[in-house]
């Protein structure tokens, strides 16, 4: 197959294609990054070269192509309780005040990835009832999505190597909310049993998911327009049931996109609260 980088006219179209289909922006000078990802696929498909591959993929009949260049050109790191401070934050500070109104609670993980943070989740909630017996009487459902199906599917699985249950994970938590099975660690069926996982397109309508009491969107708007996050974080305010929580990565914020949302601080750090109307 030809090795050259992919010439510009087509990294253009490329670059539009890509934010169309999911909000990803790529920057001017990611050409070679472009060219060895959409190499494997173009491998995989058997396209005779890489410009062939795109055309295909323009036209937009292959949707299984499109999964597959979309997967190509997503970053799916993730690990356990990332950060840890949105999880002490729910467990110290959000459920408490959820759990004191007796309601079912839902918690929205809005790009799960493999889906280390829905479980991180489902964890920190049984660590709460553990520490505060008879305080948590409703229900606690927690939905994972993401665009891509690959990474849905492990996360339905909920099984784990060794190399990446240990990221971010004690031996602890490992022994309370796993079980060993083969050479896979399996989560719990207490912990999965309040988890649901579903592909979902973060610029598609996601109005059918229901209302939250918390959306945690973390690591995944770094990646989009201004545009595109302004639109996002309006949306999810508009899920969000009145002074719901907006949980985000540690390097974004809802300031200077939309007003829908004021900063709340905890004594481990920052959330956003829905604003009343
Ligand atoms: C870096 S991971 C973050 C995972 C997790 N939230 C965390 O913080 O550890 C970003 C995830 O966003 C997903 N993603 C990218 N674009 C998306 C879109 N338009 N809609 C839904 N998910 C998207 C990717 O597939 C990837 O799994």
């Amino acid at each position: 197959m030809d090795q050259s980088p992919i010439a510009v006219n087509e990294y253009d179209l490329f670059r539009r294609y890509l934010e169309d289909a999911c909000g990803i922006v790529l920057g001017e000078n990611k050409h070679y990054l472009v060219t060895s990802r959409l190499k494997r696929v173009t491998e995989e498909f058997s396209f005779p070269s890489l410009s062939e591959m795109m055309h295909t993929l323009v036209k937009g009949n292959d949707r299984h192509l499109r999964e597959k260049v979309i997967d190509a050109m997503t970053t799916n790191e993730t690990m356990w309780f990332r950060d840890v401070y949105p999880f002490e934050i729910l467990k110290k500070d959000l459920l408490p005040e959820l759990a004191a109104k007796k309601a079912p609670i839902r918690i929205w993980s809005a790009a799960s990835s493999t889906g280390q943070e829905a479980y991180s989740i489902s964890m920190a909630v049984s660590e709460f009832q553990q520490s505060n017996p008879g305080k948590l009487t409703s229900t606690v459902e927690i939905v994972g999505t993401d665009i891509s199906q690959t990474v849905v599917n492990q996360a339905k699985q909920g099984g784990y190597d060794e190399l990446s249950v240990v990221r971010g994970l004690s031996p602890e938590r490992r022994d309370k909310f796993f079980r060993k099975q083969d050479d896979k660690w399996v989560i719990a069926s207490d912990i999965m049993q309040r988890t649901r996982f579903t592909e979902l397109n973060l610029l598609n309508n996601y109005s059918l998911l229901g209302k939250f009491d918390i959306i945690f969107c973390r690591n995944v708007l770094i990646y989009f327009s201004s545009e595109m996050k302004k639109d996002i974080l309006e949306r999810m305010g508009q899920i969000l049931k009145p002074g719901g929580t907006l949980i985000l990565g540690g390097s974004e914020s809802p300031t200077g996109y939309t007003k829908a949302f004021g900063m709340q601080r905890y004594p481990d750090g920052v959330v956003y609260r829905l604003n009343d109307l």
